[in-house]
C-alpha cells in the first residue's frame, strides 16, 4: 500500500505531494486554507499589510503583461488583475487553478491560466513586463528554487519588473526566529531553513547573467519587524 501523499503525485513534483499535499492538493486542505481568516492567521495577521506593500510597488509603474508565478490563497490574484489587462497565472496543481478561476469569476476578473511547472515554463523568452512571486520560493527545495528563478529571469523582458514577496533573511533578530517558533515553522516548511539563510539577490543575479541580463535591485519593503519582505528588481 502506498503512502497517503503518493495519491497526490498525479503530475505534481514529489516534494509538493510529499510535504504540502495537506495544504495545496487535498480538497479539504484547499477548502480550509481558502478562508481569509486562516491565511491571515498563518501570516501572523499581516496579510493586509503584505498585500498593501505589494500593491504600492505595483502602482509605481506600468505592469504591462504580467505573470503570477503560481497560485496563492486569498486576494492576490484578483488584486493583480486590477493592475494589468493581461494577467497570466500558472500552477502545477489543477485544483489550485480551479480555485483561482472561481476567485476571479466572483470578482468579474479574468486571467490566462496554464498548468505548468515553475521549474520549466512553456512561455517564450522575454515575454513578460512583470512577474510576481508570492511566498513560493521558501516552499521549493534548493534545486527547484534555482530552476524556478532561472525560468523567471528567462521569461522576464529586459526592462521588466520582478516583485517577490517572501520571508526576510533570518539573522536571528525576530522573536519568530527563535525556538520554539523556529522549530514549528521549520517543521511545517521543510525548505524554509535553507531559504532563510540563502542570498536571494545573489542567486537572482546569477540567473540573470545566465540569460544575458543584468538585474537591478530597486528596493525592499520590510514588514512585521523584518520577518517578511517585498523585493523589487528590474531586469
Ligand atoms: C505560491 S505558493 C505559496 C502561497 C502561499 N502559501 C499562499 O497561499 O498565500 C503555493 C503554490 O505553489 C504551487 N507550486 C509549488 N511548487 C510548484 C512548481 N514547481 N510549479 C508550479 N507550481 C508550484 C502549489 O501548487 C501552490 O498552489
Amino acid at each position: 500500500m502506498g503512502k497517503r501523499w503518493q495519491r497526490y503525485l498525479d503530475g505534481n513534483p514529489e516534494y509538493l505531494a510529499r510535504h504540502y499535499w495537506w495544504a495545496y492538493l487535498a480538497p479539504f486542505g484547499v477548502w480550509f486554507f481558502s478562508h481569509h481568516t486562516i491565511i491571515n492567521l498563518i501570516l501572523f495577521g499581516q496579510y493586509r499589510r503584505i498585500l498593501d506593500a505589494l500593491t504600492a510597488r505595483l502602482a509605481s509603474a506600468d505592469c504591462g503583461r504580467m505573470l503570477q508565478l503560481t497560485c496563492a490563497y486569498g486576494e492576490l490574484t484578483p488584486t493583480l488583475a486590477q493592475f494589468t489587462g493581461e494577467l497570466h497565472l500558472n500552477d502545477v496543481a489543477l485544483i489550485q487553478l480551479r480555485v483561482a478561476q472561481q476567485s476571479l469569476a466572483r470578482r468579474q476578473r479574468t486571467a490566462l491560466m496554464a498548468r505548468m511547472n515553475a521549474e520549466s515554463l512553456s512561455y517564450t523568452t522575454n515575454s513578460f513586463d512583470s512577474v510576481v512571486i508570492f511566498f513560493l520560493l521558501h516552499e521549493l527545495p534548493a534545486e527547484a528554487r534555482q530552476h524556478a528563478l532561472g525560468e523567471t529571469l528567462r521569461v522576464l523582458k529586459p526592462g521588466g519588473r520582478l516583485i517577490i514577496v517572501e520571508y526576510a533573511m533570518n539573522r536571528g533578530g525576530h522573536l519568530l526566529h527563535l525556538a520554539p517558533w523556529r522549530w514549528v515553522l521549520e517543521r511545517l516548511e521543510p525548505f524554509l531553513h535553507d531559504f532563510w539563510h540563502s542570498d536571494l539577490s545573489a542567486q537572482l543575479s546569477g540567473c540573470a547573467t545566465q540569460h544575458d541580463k543584468v538585474l537591478a535591485h530597486i528596493g525592499t519593503t520590510f514588514l512585521f519587524g523584518a520577518f517578511y519582505r517585498v523585493e523589487e528588481y528590474r531586469a
